[in-house]
């Protein structure tokens, strides 16, 4: 006989479906909003992605588009990537991106080779990157590479004969992660991809950190980019000066971005449509966390309607408080990772086309 009194709590009663939590409805609003165009995304096929810089507006929409249909239409999961290998090749300790970059491969029908310690390969022995990466070509139709050190990704880059996934190399960028966060944001507001955006209907974005040293924020500011038409003003908010890196801001002001800096995070937050905190800024081998009132919790003058994104892990900047209030969408962001790394592998690989001549959905399932 079980002795109910002496269980945890959780034990005792159903998993609860959260079917309401904010940011994990179905994105069927962003896919009928977007002219499927596969165009942009043929080009990829056989090409590495190593950063942001390589998605202009066009092709990271579809990329997103291509996520969404994988999101709302479960039975496009026929195993496209049947007879594939990933490898997926992670230097450095990671939850989301290394597990999601797997979950989606083996949602998609393929096999995987795991590498979590660069000490259990040649590299202990000296071996180096080029060569390894000669091997890689032998052993796997694509690999995934997280690396603390920046030059890792593109010392490879000469070997390899299979397409390559940026999954983070050092501080310098994150793409995949800002595939993400767009996607995220896509989902929220489907209008922002049009040009023909009215200017009310532009938003705030603010950046909580620093965006030289942040490698998700990197590759995220260069994605913004794209849609600066939608973008009234994007706000860094630090107290610290020499927030970017060397001709950073520039690039980004250049490319259409209005930027501004704000030193205290609740001057500028009621203004805000999209909060984008992170919690480390990297410096060299070490790092720092975000210091000041930049943390937000549930007490924090969040504007009506106003989303949360994050990449995560989180620090004790972003507070449990908020995870059951609408702002919440950085687990949106989390679990909508995995449909965009489903879509970015499925076009690198070339098998794309058997997901647009997949069946289209039913009533029910739009
Ligand atoms: N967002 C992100 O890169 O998380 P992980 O470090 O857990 O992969």
């Amino acid at each position: 006989m079980v002795d109910r009194s002496k269980l945890h709590p959780y034990l005792t009663r159903p998993i609860e479906v959260k079917s309401g939590v904010a940011g994990i409805q179905r994105p069927a609003n962003f896919l009928e909003s977007i002219a499927e165009n596969p165009e942009p995304l043929m080009e990829m096929a056989n090409h590495h992605i190593v950063s942001a810089r390589q998605f202009n507006l066009d092709r990271m929409t579809q990329v997103c588009r291509l996520a969404a249909e994988f999101e709302v239409m479960p039975h496009l999961i026929h195993k496209p990537l049947d007879g594939k290998i990933m490898i997926n090749a992670f230097y450095e300790p990671s939850t989301r991106t290394r597990f999601s970059f797997e979950s989606a491969w083996h949602r998609l029908g393929g096999d995987i080779i795991t590498i979590t310690d660069a000490g259990t390969t040649g590299m202990a022995k000296g071996e180096s990157l080029p060569d390894i990466a000669e091997m890689f070509n032998n052993y796997g139709d694509a690999i995934v590479l997280r690396d603390s050190n920046e030059a890792s990704v593109y010392n490879m880059l000469e070997s390899l004969r299979i397409p390559m996934v940026n999954a983070g190399n050092g501080v310098d960028e994150h793409p995949t992660q800002a595939l993400a966060d767009i996607y995220t944001i896509f989902k929220w507001r489907p209008e922002l991809t049009s040009l023909d955006l009215p200017e009310n209907r532009r938003i705030r974005v603010g950046i909580i950190g620093t965006p030289g040293k942040m490698r998700t924020v990197r590759s995220l500011l260069l994605l913004l980019a794209n849609v600066r038409h939608a973008i009234a003003e994007l706000v860094v908010i630090n107290p610290n000066r020499e927030i970017f890196s060397a001709g950073q801001r520039e690039e980004l002001e250049a490319a259409g971005l209005n930027i501004s800096i704000a030193d205290r995070l609740k001057d500028v937050l009621p203004e805000l449509d999209v909060v984008y905190i992170n919690s480390i800024a990297w410096i060299g081998d070490t790092y720092e966390t975000l210091t000041g009132d930049l943390k937000l919790s549930i007490e924090s003058p969040l504007k009506d309607g106003a989303i949360i994104l994050h990449p995560l892990a989180r620090g004790d900047e972003l507070d449990v408080s908020l995870d059951t209030t609408a702002h919440n969408w950085y687990f949106a962001q989390a679990r909508g990772a995995v449909f965009i790394r489903m879509a970015l592998l499925t076009t690198l690989v070339e098998r794309i086309s058997q997901v647009l001549d997949a069946p289209q959905p039913t009533a029910e399932e739009a």
